[in-house]
């Protein structure tokens, strides 16, 4: 009995020590721990939407040092060549060509029409899509009352209609390749609800129930859905974020 208790206690204080590192939950850690490697990428394909700042530009600057080639979107194409010029250096020699590797690719993701192209404009550069990370979106700050419906529309067409857009059309391409990853950056709004943030964290949660479902239905079809939820990340969201006035962003106001 005393050395179950033991056990225990040994057990415990082991778990405790582990948790005191854990930045965001146990699970992220484990992965960190013993799941695939960043550097397996190698060679993927990797479109970026949002890649223009905050985790996208980040995400971008972690794919190259590992050996992806990848599509640079948001709709500043100015900010999208400083990401692509870092992307290079950081690659070094692992860069088999910057304009080869690195494609800046514009695009407004509310521009349902002009997505189509997108994809042809990719493939017709490196031939398949293996990874699509739709990581574009702004966030919100006011209250649901006071908040213009323009406001709720402009969130929704941005975080979700653009996403299932831009992914529509990258799909038939998986599907005929029997291969891919779709890649969804949602929130931890996208599983609670908070204050100043409704619209936002209804968008989130619409991505939610949208992507769980594509994930069953693309099972068989060898692609793979991930749904991320961060938390609090620094980066520019809080004063790109809708306001309660249409057109007006936090930072303008
Ligand atoms: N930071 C956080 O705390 C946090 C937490 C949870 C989830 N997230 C999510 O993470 C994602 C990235 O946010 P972030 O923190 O990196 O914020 P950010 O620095 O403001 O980046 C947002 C990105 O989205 C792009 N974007 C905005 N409107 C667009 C449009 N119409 N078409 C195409 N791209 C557009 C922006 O580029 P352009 O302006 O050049 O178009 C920018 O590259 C968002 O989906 C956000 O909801 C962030």
């Amino acid at each position: 009995m005393s050395f179950v208790l033991i056990a225990a206690i040994f057990i415990i204080v082991f778990l405790i020590s582990i948790y005191k590192t854990v930045e965001v939950d146990i699970t992220l850690k484990y992965y960190e721990l013993f799941g695939k490697k960043v550097d397996e990428l190698r060679d993927k394909v990797v479109w970026i939407t949002g890649a223009s700042s905050g985790i996208g530009e980040n995400l971008a600057y972690e794919l190259a040092s590992v050996g992806c080639k990848l599509i640079l979107s948001a709709r500043r194409k100015q900010e999208l060549e400083r990401v692509k010029t870092k992307c290079s250096e950081i690659a070094g020699k692992k860069l088999n060509d910057e304009d080869k590797d690195f494609l800046v690719l514009p695009l407004d993701v509310t521009k349902f029409d002009t997505h189509d192209q997108a994809v042809q404009t990719v493939l017709e550069h490196f031939g398949q899509i293996d990874i699509l990370v739709n990581n574009s979106g702004r966030s919100q700050r006011g209250i649901i009352i006071n908040t213009e419906f323009k406001v709720d529309q402009e969130l929704f067409e941005l975080n979700v209609l653009g996403t299932i857009s831009l992914t529509k059309v990258v799909l038939p391409h998986m599907i005929e390749r029997n291969a891919g990853h779709i890649v969804v950056v949602s929130s931890l709004t996208g599983k609670l609800g908070v204050p100043t943030s409704g619209t936002y964290s209804a968008t989130k949660h619409a991505l939610q129930g949208y992507f769980y479902s594509l994930r069953t239905e693309v099972y068989d079809n060898g692609i793979d859905v991930s749904i991320v939820c961060p938390g609090p990340v620094k980066s520019a969201i809080v004063e790109n974020s809708v306001s309660e006035k249409f057109g007006k962003a936090c930072r303008t106001i």
